[in-house]
């Protein structure tokens, strides 16, 4: 399914993507609470609350299940790292091209964040990969299977996922074994057992899983799970291990994800050597997609 989107759908999909990327940001950098940001958020950013109708009502477990299986396959081709930043930053936003950073740009911001943190180069190279999965868009996926916030699928939803009252339409609403608290799952399974809703991250973590240290999956495969990771939900399915990586990777990478936007627009072509070099010691110079 290698669609191409018009250049009218191509902006379209970058505007709800940053609406959604600034809303996070605003909701948790600002420390506001569910109520706070209900009340402004979904008046100021109608295009946000939107979004997160159809994220609630499409991300059903059948769905789920078919895209692990269509993209699990990687099936999309073979790219190098800088070949598939390359193939993102075609998401350009035509509409205000002095202001806005290229998706390279925005990559790279994280990743030097890290950097400068002296954090490890695992790391680093970790954060300038934790969105390259929004390819997903490319291979023509709506918005709301690829952005948003990610939450386990086929139990209960938890109410601390932001619009909990979206998922009334959701189809899954309708199976009772799916609306128990475990659903299909047993008391602390693991995440690496539960199904969570599609995504970039889901995609990008498997894509990255023989490359990257265990952490660094981690960070891959729940920075969008904002419920469990700032607001403590789903404990019940997670397990010590679960939680332990939850406190060491991913708690660690977020303020990176949200605070480095807005920060010195990088100097791709001077910095560019050091990530060469990086992303040889951890990538073979074409992976699979
Ligand atoms: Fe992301
Ligand atoms: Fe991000």
């Amino acid at each position: 399914m290698n669609t191409t989107l018009s250049p009218v759908e191509v902006a379209q999909a970058v505007q709800t993507e940053e609406q959604w990327d600034n809303f996070v940001t605003g909701r948790y950098k600002a420390g506001k609470s569910e109520a706070e940001f209900r009340n402004y958020d979904a008046k100021a950013l109608p295009g946000v609350a939107e979004f997160y109708r159809l994220n609630h009502e499409n991300q059903t477990l059948d769905f789920v299940l078919r895209k692990e299986k269509e993209y699990y396959a990687l099936v999309k081709g073979e790219k190098s790292i800088w070949e598939a930043a390359e193939f993102l930053n075609t998401l350009v936003d035509d509409s205000d091209p002095d202001t806005d950073l290229t998706q390279i740009e925005h990559l790279l911001q994280t990743s030097e964040a890290v950097r400068c943190d002296g954090h490890p180069r695992w790391m680093v190279a970790t954060a300038f990969v934790h969105d390259l999965g929004k390819v997903l868009c490319l291979y023509g996926e709506p918005q709301w299977a690829v952005v948003g916030d990610t939450f386990p699928v086929g139990c209960a939803y938890s109410e601390k996922i932001v619009f909990p009252e979206y998922f009334a339409n959701n189809p899954d609403m309708q199976v009772p074994e799916y609306q128990t608290m475990y659903g299909i799952y047993e008391p602390h399974c693991g995440l690496d057992n539960v199904h969570m809703s599609w995504g970039h991250d889901a995609y990008l973590a498997h894509v990255m899983k023989p490359y990257l240290p265990e952490e660094a999956l981690y960070m891959l495969r729940y920075h969008s799970f904002y419920a469990a990771h700032q607001q403590g939900a789903y404990k019940h399915l997670m397990s010590k291990h679960d939680e332990e990586m939850f406190d060491q990777a991913v708690r660690k990478f977020n303020p990176y994800d949200l605070y480095s936007k807005g920060q010195a627009r990088p100097d791709v072509a001077a910095i560019k050597p050091y990530y060469d070099e990086l992303f040889a010691e951890f990538f073979p110079g074409r992976i699979a997609w």
